[in-house]
């Protein structure tokens, strides 16, 4: 079994966020740990830079899940839900969510299915406030256009991956239309009903503290304790030292702040 930095069992109410640098090389051991059709998907992207940033992300995935879990990576069965939203046998107890944004990929883990998680890079699309008309409902639009122009496209962003967010921790992405999900352009803990669900039912959104010129977001049904942050460490296998460009802070752990 391949080994990965797992710092402790999750328990129920915990949220573990995965940050990984995709910004390197293809890991040596790649194929004993991608499943042959995400090996496929990716001889399709026409630019090796993005072939080898979604090999990675998913590399980072399949490893952490099987640490988790307690498998080797290829032995996990991951399906598809009718939307697309990747997920493992429920009878193993476990959620997760991938985002990626560039160089940026964010993998969140918890003990629920409904989890989200969403990473854009800076800068916004230059034309917010259209795209904000289109996109945002209308109290949404109405406190963005309140702003000071020079916050804009930041409370774009962090409008827009809250939305993401949530609709990916229902598993609906933007088969759901943005604007009749009411996420609020702030970036605060809350807490926001679910279409057709329970009135119990929530899924609470957060934002996540800014890093390296991005913003993102995650969601969580029913909410969960303050997530805590990991760098994925590229270096634990000893055929991955090929890789360019690892991370200085492989295996730290942070708390995620809120902005
Ligand atoms: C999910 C979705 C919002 C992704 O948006 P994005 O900002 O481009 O991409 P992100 O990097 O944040 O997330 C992509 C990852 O989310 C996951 N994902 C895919 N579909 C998902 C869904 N419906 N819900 C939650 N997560 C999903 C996958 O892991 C995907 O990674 P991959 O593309 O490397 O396989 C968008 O692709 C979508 O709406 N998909 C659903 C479309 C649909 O209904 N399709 C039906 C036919 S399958």
């Amino acid at each position: 079994m391949l080994a990965a930095a797992v710092p402790r069992p999750l328990l129920k109410g915990e949220i573990h966020v995965w940050r990984l640098d995709l910004a390197g090389g293809c890991p040596a051991d790649l194929e004993r740990v991608v499943s042959d059709g995400d090996l496929v998907r990716a001889g399709r992207f026409a630019f090796d830079r993005d072939r080898i940033r979604f090999l990675r992300a998913k590399y980072g995935l399949r490893r952490l899940l099987a640490a988790y879990v307690g498998v080797a990576p290829l032995e996990l069965a991951i399906a598809l839900n009718s939307h697309g939203k990747p997920h493992l046998d429920p009878a193993l107890g476990l959620g997760f969510n991938l985002s990626h944004a560039g160089d940026y990929g964010l993998v969140a883990i918890g003990r629920t299915a409904r989890i989200g998680v969403d990473i854009e890079e800076l800068p916004a699309p230059r034309d917010v406030r259209a795209l904000a008309t289109a996109l945002f409902t209308a109290g949404e639009v109405q406190s963005l256009l309140s702003l000071d122009a020079s916050r804009l496209a930041e409370a774009f962003l962090t409008c827009w991956t809250r939305k993401e967010a949530y609709l990916k921790a229902l598993g609906v992405g933007l088969s759901v239309a943005p604007c009749t999900v009411h996420v609020g352009t702030a970036p605060r803990r809350c807490r926001f009903p679910i279409a057709g669900g329970r009135p119990d039912e929530f899924v609470e959104v957060t934002s996540l503290a800014q890093a390296d010129g991005c913003v993102a977001a995650l969601a969580v049904e029913g909410g969960a304790a303050e997530p805590e942050i990991f760098d994925f460490d590229w270096e634990i296998s000893p055929e991955t030292r090929e890789s360019r460009s690892l991370p200085a802070r492989a295996g730290s752990r942070k708390r995620l702040g809120r902005p």
